[in-house]
């Protein structure tokens, strides 16, 4: 079979052009980044660990009726998704204080927020994302208030949903970033949850010890980043039978 058409490709995913229109299949990388890039390695088996994280909180979240742009998994790296047009704009919501936020306002990591806080960030990798208000928003039109309305009452469902089932499993959600997509039902206009749910984009903590199960682990060197997601994954009973983290076979003489 042909290889189908390479759409995008972006630091950790490549969106291929989908079986029908309107569809598109979404390609998990094992690429990791940090800081704007600056930071890079291959994690083996990362790929497929987000893959099928993604596809966990999506599905959840669909189940719920809260719209997303899973339809479903195709094999351990590709997902089928509804094309949409992504909103220029990262959607940010914290429940403790860390990474930015904690830097910005002098708070002390793992500090508990008065309340679950939304943020947006412009998307653009030559800016560093700059955060911006929702004035910007507006004036430069990248959405309209109603938009942003519907997008932080998204971003706390999806806040409910995520830090429900992570607490069940002995997680803390102490923050993550969504992307959220257009679509249209002829002439109205739907916002639903896009891009990926998965470690890369969320700050996870091991209630009880404090252990870090996300993109920290390899943005501040702690340690192995796939074992933390396969922790992630195997605590949510996700993992896939045919295991993605296994060690590398030795040579026996
Ligand atoms: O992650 P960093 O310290 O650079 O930024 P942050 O504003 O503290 O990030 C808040 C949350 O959004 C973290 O869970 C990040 O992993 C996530 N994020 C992301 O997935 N992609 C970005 N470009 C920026 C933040």
């Amino acid at each position: 079979m042909a290889r189908r058409k390479k759409v995008y490709e972006g630091k950790a995913k490549i969106l291929y052009e989908g079986p029908e229109p309107g569809t598109l299949v979404q390609y998990f990388k094992d690429d990791a980044t940090a800081f704007n890039a600056e930071k890079k390695d291959v994690i083996d088996g990362k790929g497929v660990l987000n893959n099928r994280l993604s596809e966990f909180f999506m599905t959840g979240l669909n189940q719920l009726g809260v719209p997303t742009h899973f339809m479903k998994r195709l094999n351990m790296r590709e997902q089928l998704i509804r094309a949409v047009e992504v909103v220029p704009l990262e959607v940010i919501v914290r429940n403790y204080a860390a990474g930015t936020l904690a830097k910005r306002l002098g708070l002390e990591e793992g500090t508990m927020l008065p309340r679950p806080i939304v943020e947006f960030c412009y998307k653009d990798d030559s800016l560093g994302d700059p955060l911006v208000a929702e004035e910007h928003i507006i004036a430069f039109g990248w959405a309209s208030q109603q938009d942003l309305d519907d997008m932080v009452a998204l971003a706390l469902r999806v806040n409910d949903f995520m830090t429900g089932v992570l607490y069940g499993v002995g997680i803390r959600l102490a923050d993550f970033k969504i992307e959220i997509g257009r679509v249209w039902d002829g002439d109205f206009q739907r916002l639903i949850v896009a891009d990926e749910i998965s470690p890369d984009s969320c700050r996870l903590w091991d209630i009880e010890t404090g252990r870090k199960l996300d993109k920290d682990v390899f943005r501040r060197d702690l340690g192995d980043l796939a074992d933390a997601y396969t922790e992630v994954a195997r605590r949510l009973g996700v993992l896939p039978s045919n295991a993605t983290h296994l060690p590398k076979p030795t040579l026996i003489n």
